[in-house]
């Protein structure tokens, strides 16, 4: 990865205006965070926190997310955070299904360039959106939840992790332990195919 792609895919998210998601907008959100990431989040879209300050993740269900990060025993610097759709849906709709085929390919580039050993899906657009570009069927997140799939993106080798969107738990606090025991198994993942420090070292090849 060079710097170079990743700032100039950033740029053009700013700029976009392939979607009508723009017209609202104040800021469009690309993502954040380590340029060399074990882990990529994937919410859905920006809320109004977001999009006020064209950073993922930063309200209250990021609040809770960066809790989420932690029980990793990483930062939010250790892992790339962004969402499926860059803009934010007038009153935190559910972005469309055009609206997410429009912005889909911002976050592939982000993927290949990125190339994330574990990508985690936060929430049922994302999970749905990731499970088809892996060629998977998904049945719905509350039968995927806690799954983790092995598979191939755009020709990377990568583990699929279905959780529920933070915010969900803000909403319904008996999903916190859920999201959680989803996290720890995680947390699990990464000792298994971890090999020296969390933040510098290597993974171990696929099995
Ligand atoms: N919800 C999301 O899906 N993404 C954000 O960035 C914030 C809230
Ligand atoms: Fe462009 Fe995506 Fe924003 Fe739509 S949501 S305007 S496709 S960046």
């Amino acid at each position: 990865m060079t710097r170079d792609e990743l700032s100039k895919i950033e740029d053009e998210v700013r700029k976009c205006r392939k979607c009508p998601l723009h017209q609202d907008r104040i800021n469009a959100v690309p993502g954040e965070g380590s340029r060399e990431p074990i882990i990529m989040l994937v919410g859905e879209a920006p809320g109004r926190n977001e999009d006020i300050q064209g950073r993922p993740f930063v309200g209250r269900a990021g609040e809770y997310l960066t809790y989420l990060i932690s029980l990793l025993g990483m930062e939010r610097d250790d892992v790339y955070i962004t969402n499926v759709v860059k803009c934010r849906p007038p009153n935190n709709r559910d972005p469309t299904d055009t609206e997410i085929e429009k912005c889909l390919p911002y976050l592939r580039r982000q993927i290949q360039i990125l190339k994330p050993r574990i990508i985690v899906a936060l929430g049922r657009h994302a999970a749905k959106t990731l499970s088809a570009e892996l060629g998977v069927v998904f049945k719905g997140i509350t039968r995927e939840r806690g799954r983790i799939i092995k598979g191939r993106i755009y020709g990377l080798d990568v583990y699929l992790v279905y959780t529920y969107h933070p915010a969900a738990a803000l909403y319904n606090p008996n999903l916190k332990n859920v999201i959680e025991r989803d996290f720890k198994q995680l947390d699990k993942l990464l000792k298994d195919i971890y090999r020296g420090s969390r933040k510098s070292g290597t993974l171990d090849d696929f099995i």
